[in-house]
This record gives C-alpha cells, sequence and structure tokens, in this order.
C-alpha cells in the first residue's frame, strides 16, 4: 500500500497548466513494488506495438489491466473488454489502485489502467483522453523509469502549451478543468533511471470509462 504518510518529501503537487504533479509521490522501494506487480500484467497481457486508425504504428507499446483497455487499430480507438489476442485484461495490481485512491477518487475504482512503455525515441504526440463515457472522474497518470517530457496545453489545439519533465514516481492528475487538456511527451531521456531492466519508461494511466 502507497499513501501519503508513506512518502516523506511529497510537497504540494506543482500546477501545470491545471493538471496537478505530485512529484516523487512513489519513493523507490514503492516504485520497484509496482513495478513487479505491472510484470505480472505483461505475463498475462503481452505488450504490443499498436496501430493507428490511419495505419501508423505508435512508438509506444501498450497494454492495459482492469475491466476494460484502451486500444486502437485500424478499425479505431476504443475500449475492449479483452487483450487483442483474446485474453481478459488482467486485474490492476493493489499497489496501483492504492494511488487513485488517494489521488484521484476513493468513490469508485478506474475501469482501465493503460500501460505504455516507452523506449529509444518513442513518444506521444499532443492528444486528448476524450474516449471515456464521463469526464468527471479525472485521470491519474504514473511514471516510472526514464525522464519524460511531458507537455500540456489548454482544452483547444493550438492553445499554449507549457513543458516538465515528469520523473520515476511523479503522479499527474488531470482533472476538472484540466481532464480534457492537450498533452503528450514530446521525449524520454534514455539512460536517466535504472529503474525498469533494460531501461525506458512505464506510464500507467489509469481512467475511469463508463
Ligand atoms: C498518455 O497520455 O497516454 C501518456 C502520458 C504519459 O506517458 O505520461
Ligand atoms: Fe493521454
Amino acid at each position: 500500500m502507497v499513501d501519503r504518510a508513506e512518502n516523506n518529501d511529497v510537497g504540494e503537487p506543482v500546477d501545470l497548466a491545471g493538471v496537478r504533479v505530485w512529484q516523487g509521490w512513489l519513493d523507490r522501494a514503492a516504485q520497484q513494488a509496482m513495478l513487479a506487480d505491472l510484470r505480472a500484467v505483461v505475463a498475462a497481457a503481452p505488450l504490443v506495438q499498436p496501430v493507428t486508425p490511419g495505419g501508423r504504428k505508435m512508438s509506444v507499446r501498450m497494454t492495459a489491466a482492469g475491466r476494460l483497455g484502451w486500444i486502437t487499430d485500424r478499425r479505431g480507438y476504443r475500449y475492449a473488454d479483452r487483450h487483442p489476442s483474446g485474453v481478459v485484461w488482467p486485474p490492476i495490481p493493489d499497489s496501483v489502485l492504492a494511488v487513485w485512491r488517494a489521488l484521484g477518487s476513493d468513490r469508485r475504482v478506474p475501469d482501465c489502467c493503460l500501460v505504455n512503455l516507452y523506449r529509444g525515441a518513442a513518444r506521444m504526440g499532443l492528444h486528448q483522453d476524450r474516449d471515456e463515457g464521463d469526464f468527471a472522474w479525472p485521470v491519474v497518470s504514473i511514471s516510472l523509469g526514464d525522464d519524460a517530457l511531458f507537455r500540456v496545453g489548454g482544452t483547444e489545439r493550438g492553445a499554449r502549451t507549457r513543458s516538465l519533465w515528469l520523473r520515476s514516481g511523479d503522479v499527474a492528475v488531470l482533472g476538472g478543468a484540466a481532464r480534457l487538456a492537450y498533452h503528450g511527451i514530446d521525449r524520454i531521456r534514455p539512460g536517466s533511471s535504472d529503474l525498469l531492466e533494460g531501461g525506458g519508461r512505464i506510464n500507467l494511466t489509469l481512467r475511469v470509462v463508463v
């Protein structure tokens, strides 16, 4: 279990255009424990390299845990109740749910924990998370491994953006007016963390879908 009491130096969140970033929310031991839980997720639901509806390979590799997983392929962006291989998604680990309860909501659990693996030149273009049925719930985003340059804009494309390097253990919350903020990852800093075997960065995004 991870909660405030176990984190010594977590201060107030940094406000990035309404997105709140809790820097250092997870200490090293908590990060390692979460990573061990994620190994079981990936063993049950292997990472895949997704394709956009337009046919472009995404640079991240992706899987999910929870009742629903977010997927993309030629047929579109959507939530699905199974991994592309046909297996049901594994449950969201308790270590991850604890972060949701503390910073997202204690009124219900998320439907989806999307797992994105960034290696090398992987990035994520500016986008909104808008495939969910109810935007009243926040999106909680956990960073593990290499540093990542996070960019946040407004709720309309073309609005001014601000950037911040996310580090291992940071948790960003997109809620309230920032729930539909455009956001993306410009690049990671390969080799900046030794948390992941083989390097890279894992991002977890927790969402209520329905
Ligand atoms: C995402 O928006 O899906 C990922 C954000 C991140 O990797 O921090
Ligand atoms: Fe997103």
